[in-house]
């Protein structure tokens, strides 16, 4: 499959940011994501990298808009709370939209960093927010810090869907989007969240919003087949 381009027809747009600590791979996760490449001379990302893509989620055709921020401390999801970025002509809420949380298996400092990050995540976003937590690097299995079990029962506390990935190999990469995208597809269609309200992070395009949103709300509710078999399944939070 080739890079959809931004004028490809959507049926949803939603917008994810990625967050984590320094050097845990987000830029090269953005990268391999949207070119499907290792970018192996990724430096310390300055200011904002994004990009989007077009992906089949269960059926429906999303829009993935994909920013990540520059991480000044150990711990930051950007200078000023409100965060709103200015990207062209369009103003982003990235800590309204959909997470990555990316943390690296060789490094346990950037591991211990997830639950500053996380809470920080959640403060800046509804209840309801989907996130995926990512141990990137999964290829350095020889430099592992963090083992898979650890984890994903941290994962499972916190009700967070899980992979280990890697952006150098592209192991997983996809399917964390994907999985992140299901997520919050299967809220959208159990009524959990409006896709309606501001700042849900999920918006129609014009041809899907007329007489659809009202009827996902009930239809959706069979359709726990789609849900993937995640941690999310089992979780009473
Ligand atoms: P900041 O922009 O500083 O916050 O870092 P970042 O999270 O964007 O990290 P970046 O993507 O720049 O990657 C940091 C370093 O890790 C680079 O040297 C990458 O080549 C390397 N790297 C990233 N992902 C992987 C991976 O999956 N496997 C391996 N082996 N190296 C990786
Ligand atoms: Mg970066």
């Amino acid at each position: 499959a080739k890079m959809a381009s931004s004028t490809d027809p959507y049926e949803y747009l939603f917008k994810f940011l990625i967050i984590g600590s320094a050097g845990t791979g987000k830029s090269c996760l953005l990268h391999q994501f949207l070119e499907r490449k290792f970018k192996a001379d990724s430096s310390h990302t300055i200011g904002v990298e994004f990009g989007s893509k077009v992906i089949d989620v269960n059926g429906r055709t999303v829009k993935l808009q994909v920013m990540l921020r520059a991480v000044n401390d150990e711990h930051n999801l950007g200078h000023g709370r409100s965060g709103a970025v200015q990207v062209g002509d369009q103003i982003l809420l990235p800590g309204r939209g959909r997470a990555l949380l990316v943390y690296d298996v060789t490094s346990r400092d950037s591991y211990n960093a997830l639950s500053n990050w996380l809470s920080d995540a959640r403060s800046l976003a509804s209840p309801n927010i989907a996130i995926v937590m990512i141990g990137n690097k999964r290829d350095l299995d020889a430099d592992r810090e963090v083992t898979l079990m650890e984890a994903s029962q941290f994962a499972q506390q916190n009700c967070l869907l899980f992979l280990e990935t890697s952006a150098k190999t592209g192991e997983n990469v996809e399917d964390a989007f994907g999985h992140c995208a299901r997520a919050i597809l299967s809220k959208i269609e159990s009524g959990e969240v409006d896709p309606e309200r501001l700042g849900s992070g999920v918006q129609f395009t014009a041809g899907s919003f007329s007489g659809r949103s009202r009827s996902l709300g009930g239809g959706g509710g069979g359709g726990t087949g789609d849900h993937g078999g995640g941690p999310l399944d089992n979780c009473q939070c």
